[in-house]
């Protein structure tokens, strides 16, 4: 069979990747793609790095547009990201009848729905494993090793800057500040780390995979989203000494009332196999009905683990080029005349347990006020520490684990506990999570 015909659209760390390989697998990727799967046409801005990755292997130019309206081109790649020229590329693409492969969560996570919805009309595919979790083939996982389950929820690490930053000051006892410096001296953090440590490029990431473990519509503008960057090191220390640890998880969860969507740093048990997930690795844990928890492991961004998932997404549409668009895998896993809207809860009614931190007065009766407000707001407690008073010191800290309860309970009782008189400043408040 004559070969399928790609253009890649961005040489960057990715794009180089995947070039090289796709060249260096060729034979193996050809003997299960049912052809050889050829790089015919690649565009950067930097054309200068295009023919170097590319040695003179394929057309090289600084349009993209060129690319997605060539009538000679099967498959277009798009390794911009960002979702402003990108998603014109794409949507071009589209409406050229040419199946897309994509690693930009950004894209799918801010305009999946109209991106998907143009390429169901035209027949073609558009697939991200890359998107996700980087090497770890986790929609795939979902939309298809997995169907046979009610999806329960997801936890996952998929932000590997801020879990480097994290096991960082685990380690070292250090603040959130001088690590990310650290990190972005050795090249894990960008200059601008905004995306990564306020927790916008885990949501991306958690909200496609929501989409796709219950059927829903892509609903990144309704998650609830919290980084790392308020974190502070002695929570991180109290935690341990309760037995857990803290992770920025992406935590997606089927309610009866309707649909978790969050990303926040949590308390999770040190037990749990995705607690000792560290650096910049990224794990996801899925609860199916059926089979329990899986836990998928890998690396979650670099050159070639991504190039593994953008190739795997090669490889499905190359197999499935010629046929119906009927019998191709949904993109989100369910028919889309099957999508139900649910609807994704507002923070103030997700279920979980919290970690309290408070400064407090070390006098008799201030232990008792607290417990009563949490009592008479039908919060239980789980576990309790308080910190030995320094020497002539008279105030201290009252860490406190509570059971499950809605946030809308904890808000109105710390909102009493924080008038408290012996109570001193705001109260720290973590989501932890059992994963079971
Ligand atoms: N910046 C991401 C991370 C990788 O730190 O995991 C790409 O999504």
């Amino acid at each position: 069979m004559k070969p399928i015909n790609v253009g890649l659209l961005g040489v960057g760390t990715v794009g180089g990747g995947t070039f090289n390989v796709l060249k260096r697998n060729a034979e193996e990727i050809a003997r299960r793609a049912g052809r050889v799967i050829q790089v015919t046409a690649v565009a950067d801005k930097n054309v200068e790095l295009a023919k170097q990755v590319t040695a003179g292997a394929c057309r090289v130019t600084d349009d993209a547009f060129s690319i997605v309206v060539d009538p000679d081109i099967d498959i277009v790649v798009e390794l911009i990201g960002g979702y402003g020229v990108a998603r014109e590329l794409v949507l071009k693409a589209i409406e050229n009848g040419k199946h897309v492969v994509t690693a930009n969560k950004a894209l799918l996570a801010m305009h999946g729905n109209e991106i998907f919805s143009a390429a169901q009309k035209k027949g073609v595919t558009v697939a991200f494993e890359a998107a996700v979790a980087g090497g770890i083939p986790i929609i795939k996982a979902l939309r298809e090793g997995l169907t046979a389950n009610r999806i329960e929820w997801i936890a996952g690490i998929i932000n590997g800057t801020t879990n480097f930053i994290l096991s960082e000051m685990r380690d070292k006892g250090l603040p959130f500040a001088a690590v990310l410096k650290e990190a972005q001296k050795l090249g894990y953090a960008e200059a601008d780390p905004t995306f990564d440590i306020e927790g916008i490029d885990a949501a991306h990431k958690l909200t496609l995979m929501s989409a796709i473990a219950f059927g829903t519509p892509v609903a990144f503008d309704k998650a609830y989203i919290e980084g790392i960057s308020k974190l502070d090191a002695v929570d991180i220390k109290y935690a341990e000494q309760l037995g857990y640890r803290i992770k920025l998880l992406g935590i997606t969860k089927r309610t009866p009332e309707g649909v978790e969507l969050r990303v926040h740093p949590t308390l999770i048990p040190a037990k749990r196999l995705i607690a000792n997930v560290e650096g910049a690795m990224n794990a996801v844990l899925v609860k199916g009905d059926a089979v329990g928890a899986t836990l998928y492991y890998g690396k979650g961004a670099g050159a070639e683990p991504t190039a593994s998932s953008v190739i795997a997404d090669l490889v499905d549409v190359t197999r499935m080029h010629t046929a119906d668009p009927e019998h191709r895998v949904p993109h989100l896993a369910f028919q889309p005349d099957a999508m139900v809207d649910l609807p994704v809860l507002p923070l103030s009614e997700i279920v979980t347990s919290y970690y309290l931190r408070l400064r407090v007065e070390d006098k008799p009766g201030v232990l008792a006020d607290i417990t009563r407000i949490l009592a008479d707001h039908q919060i239980s407690i789980d576990a309790m520490i308080q910190r030995e008073p320094g020497e002539g010191e008279e105030q201290t800290d009252i860490i406190m684990l509570t059971h499950q309860t809605r946030e809308k309970n904890i808000d109105a009782a710390l909102a009493r506990i924080e008038q408290l008189s012996v109570v001193n400043g705001k109260v720290t408040r973590l989501r932890l999570e059992e994963l079971v």
